[in-house]
Order: structure tokens, then C-alpha cells, then sequence
């Protein structure tokens, strides 16, 4: 069901164009398309522009835009054998034939055009997860009609804030993202600090079989109560660790970037100083000192890395709950990423941008309490926001809350039962304020996921900035397609207006 009120009501897209024709309907990756391409530079037209930062870790998409204000770009869905491990390759789900897909990059008000094919043999949309665009470019089942097998769409937004993000499928997520249908968005600041190195760090977990295949999925037990928890520790598509090398006397920014189903991993890093710099939302007013940070899935986090001068390697952990030995569950550490110090070199001090953070000490404009749970229906369970149920497959909507744009409101998310909730909002960012009505002073900075552990609550300020009508949801596949997940409108007049 799409909102009668949104169509057309956004305008400044290209919904549903038709982009067949400009799209290859071979069998070539993007990649393969865009390597052919050489955009015509008309030296009168293109201002010198500073290059965009190099970032390690993952192909980039190749923009095929001359203007230096737009990045164009095009990505297809398609199925790919993929070489995770040593031994045999996986049938996976890609864009353009890798897992993480390329990475998306651009700068902080640039225009993002996006050729997308859809070469599944199911639907599927794209969500650029924390990009506070426009609703109808969002990839919300909700809004947009779900791109056919061979379908094309045309997403077209501007970037409106600098910080790292990520895109992924928002339509059959417990099988597509398990597949690999993720992958990373940076969008740099208009005058980016400098760094020896930037490197972007996916992780995921994944369930492979004997035979190196994605495990066959599971609708009830633990799978459905906590979501698919993995046997496998990717990063940037290959089991970790991931190796690289760095150089003594660098200052690096590692952007990290949660693309778990389910899981939770507390990030340690040994053989250097580091300091948090951002969060979900971009960087923060300044760095903090850093020795532990919980990322839950699709939570983002960006360090500075200044590898140690007697170390031989920057190790960045994941310490995962795993079975214990005797009975229950144990904390284990798993490397995510090895650098082996190789080299010296020198850096002069990254020098950050003015961030302010929207005031918390302010009188909300409303205060909201929402239960998130579960219910048996049937002997089937539903997962509900606030007793509510949205099934995006069977089309079922509910508004939860039409709220009005720029009003600061807190929300206090309250859980009472044991599963693990990282909770999303869609086009907003907020900051956690308390936790059990307790002030939070270990998760600064702007966010748009936030962790529920079990029976707890937490409250959560936003500012709710950017109208529209938007998702809001658990991040663990199992939970939100199964019910946990609705709608938000925001508007001048408290949802119902025009924008
Ligand atoms: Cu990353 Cu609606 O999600
Ligand atoms: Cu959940």
C-alpha cells in the first residue's frame, strides 16, 4: 500500500522513471559498464575540485558524472558466487557482483543519482540507511513500489550530512541481507580532515553450511526469538580478518560499519592510541577516548588510529557472546581487521570541522512512550511497536505518530522481554538521552540506531528535522518483517502537512 499522501507530494525525484535504455541488459556488472565510460571533462565547465579522500578497503563506485556535483552511479541486484572463505565460492546475493556492493561515495551536498537494475528473481528496494533524503528516494516499501525482477529505478537524492552510512535491501531482508545485499556509504565533509589513511570496516556475521553455502533459513526457535546469528565473521566480504598494512607515525580514520543481522560485538583495538570521532550521524564536537564501544546492527562508528611506534600490528576486535564451553554463553575475540605496521611515515594532526550537536537541555515539544514486545497470534508470533504490528510483505500499514517537523521529542523505547531491539528511524537522527531513566554519558553523538538489551528502556531526543513519512523498526530482519516495524510522519503541522 503506498500513502495516498506521498505520492507526488515530494516531487524533486525521478520515481519509477524508466531507465531501461541507458542501462545494460546484459549480463556486465556496472563495474564492467562504467570501466567503458570516459566522461568528456570540458576544462571551462568543472571547477577544480579537491579529489575526493582515497578509502581502503572496498571497490568504489565509478562515477560517470563529469559535473563535480554529482555523483552518478549505477548498481544492479544480482546473483554472484562469492569467495568468502579459502574454499569454496558462495552463492550470494550482490550488487554488482560483490559483497559488501561498491562502495558509494560523495561529498556532503552533492547530488547522488543512482541507475538501479534489479537482476534477482525477486523484488527488492534500496535504503540508504541514515541519509536524511527525501522520503520518496528512500527505499521504503512503504512509499516506493518494490522493483521487479529486470525492473529499473532511477534513486536521486542529495546528501545532506557528512558521516559514514550504508545502503542495503529493504524488502525480504532475513534472506537478501543475509545474502550480502549491503554495502557502504560515505559522504565526506566539505573540507575533510586529513588522515595517512581511511579505511571503511563492514562486518557481518554469516551461516554457512558444510558445503560453504548460506545455512537454509529457519522461521522459528532462536532464529525468529533473536534473530540469525552467524558462525562466520566477515569483513569487507571476506572472513576476518581482513589484512592490511600500516605505517608508524600514521593517523588513521577507520570507519566501521555493523551490517549484522542480529548480532551485537564490542569493538576493542590493540597495538595503537585511538580515539572515537563519530557516530552514526557524523562526527562528534570532538574525540573521545576510546577503549570499548558496543556497535549493534546497522550502528556505525568512526575511530582515529595512531598505530603505536614498538607495536607490530593494529588489531581491530570483536568481542561476540559464543557458546561456553561448559554451558551458557562466554564473551570470545575474534579479529576483524590485522594491520602490520610496515614502514614509517608522518602526519601532521587532523584538524576537525565544527560540530555542534542539536541542545538536549530544551523543553520537548512531546513525550512518548513506546512498548516494543511480542505477541502470539495464533500460535504465530507477532512482534509489535507499541501493541502494533506492520507486515510489510502483506502490505498491512500503521502510522504510529505524526509528528511535527523541528520539535524536539523524546521517546522512550521500553522492552520487556529478553530478545536484543537495535531500533531504526528512518530520516532522522536523535541522541540517547537515558537509559532505564537513567542520564547516558557513554553514547555521545548523533544516531539513528539504538541498541534495546533485553528488559530495559531507553529514551531518545530528535529533533525530527526531516519531513516526511518514514519507517521505524528493528534492524534484526526476523523482528521487523515479522511485525516490528511502522510508520512516522513528519510535518509542519504534525505529519498531515505538505512539504
Ligand atoms: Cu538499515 Cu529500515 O533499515
Ligand atoms: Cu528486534
Amino acid at each position: 500500500m503506498i500513502s495516498g499522501w506521498m505520492l507526488g507530494a515530494c516531487g524533486g525525484g525521478t520515481a519509477g522513471e524508466d531507465v531501461a535504455s541507458d542501462v545494460a541488459t546484459s549480463g556486465d556488472t556496472s563495474l564492467e559498464v562504467a570501466a567503458d565510460i570516459e566522461p568528456e571533462v570540458d576544462e571551462d565547465v568543472v571547477d577544480p575540485i579537491i579529489p575526493l579522500p582515497t578509502i581502503e578497503g572496498l571497490v568504489a563506485l565509478v562515477d560517470e558524472n563529469p559535473d563535480p556535483t554529482i555523483v552518478e552511479v549505477r548498481i544492479t541486484a544480482q546473483p554472484a558466487d562469492v569467495q568468502l572463505t579459502a574454499g569454496d565460492p558462495t552463492a550470494m546475493l550482490t550488487y554488482n557482483g560483490l559483497v559488501p556492493g561498491p562502495l558509494l561515495h560523495a561529498r556532503v551536498g552533492d547530488r547522488v543519482i543512482v541507475h538501479f537494475t534489479n537482476a534477482l528473481p525477486a523484488d527488492t528496494t534500496i535504503h540508504w540507511h541514515g541519509l536524511r533524503i527525501d522520503d520518496a528516494m528512500d527505499g521504503s516499501p512503504m512509499i516506493m513500489a518494490p522493483v521487479p525482477p529486470d525492473g529499473t529505478f532511477t534513486y536521486d537524492f542529495v546528501v545532506p550530512d557528512a558521516g559514514t552510512f550504508w545502503y542495503h535491501t529493504h524488502l525480504h531482508q532475513i534472506q537478501q541481507l543475509e545474502r550480502g545485499l549491503y554495502g557502504a556509504i560515505v559522504v565526506h565533509e566539505a573540507e575533510p580532515p586529513a588522515f595517512t589513511a581511511e579505511r571503511v570496516v563492514v562486518i557481518d556475521d554469516i551461516r554457512l553450511d558444510d558445503d560453504n553455502q548460506v545455512a537454509p533459513f529457519v522461521a522459528s526457535g532462536p532464529d525468529l526469538m533473536a534473530g540469525r546469528a552467524g558462525n562466520m565473521l566477515l569483513a569487507n566480504g571476506a572472513q576476518a580478518p581482513t589484512r592490511v598494512t600500516t605505517a608508524r607515525g600514521g593517523i588513521e580514520r577507520w570507519r566501521i560499519i555493523s551490517a549484522s543481522n542480529a548480532i551485537e560485538m564490542g569493538l576493542e583495538v590493540s597495538g595503537a592510541d585511538v580515539r572515537l570521532i563519530g557516530t552514526d550521524g557524523g562526527l562528534l564536537p570532538e574525540p573521545l577516548p576510546f577503549t570499548r564501544v558496543e556497535i549493534a546492527p546497522g550502528q556505525r562508528y568512526e575511530l582515529e588510529v595512531r598505530p603505536h611506534a614498538e607495536a607490530d600490528e593494529v588489531v581491530l576486535n570483536a568481542r561476540v557472546l559464543v557458546a561456553a564451553p561448559g554451558g551458557g554463553v562466554t564473551e570470545g575475540t575474534f579479529a576483524l581487521v590485522r594491520a602490520a605496521i610496515e614502514g614509517d611515515t608522518t602526519a601532521t594532526e587532523p584538524v576537525y570541522p565544527t560540530v555542534v550537536l542539536p541542545a538536549v537541555d530544551v523543553a520537548p515539544h512531546e513525550s512518548l512512550e513506546w512498548e516494543i514486545g511480542a505477541v502470539n497470534v495464533a500460535g504465530k508470533v507477532q512482534f509489535t511497536i507499541d501493541g502494533q504490528s506492520m507486515f510489510v510483505d502483506d502490505d498491512e500499514h500503521v502510522t504510529l505518530h505524526e509528528f511535527v517537523q523541528g520539535m524536539p521529542v523524546l521517546i522512550t523505547i521500553t522492552s520487556t522481554v529478553s530478545p536484543r531491539h537495535p531500533f531504526h528511524v528512518h530520516g532522522q537522527f536523535f541522541q540517547i538521552i537515558e537509559r532505564n531513566g537513567r542520564p547516558v554519558s557513554d553514547e555521545p553523538g548523533l544516531r539513528d540506531t539504538v541498541q534495546i538489551r533485553g528488559a530495559e528502556s531507553a529514551t531518545i531526543l530528535s529533533y525530527m528535522e526531516n519531513p516526511g513519512q518514514w519507517m521505524v523498526h528493528c534492524h534484526i530482519s526476523e523482528h521487523g518483517e515479522n511485525g516490528m516495524m511502522a510508520d512516522i510522519m513528519v510535518g509542519p503541522h504534525g505529519g498531515h502537512g505538505s512539504h
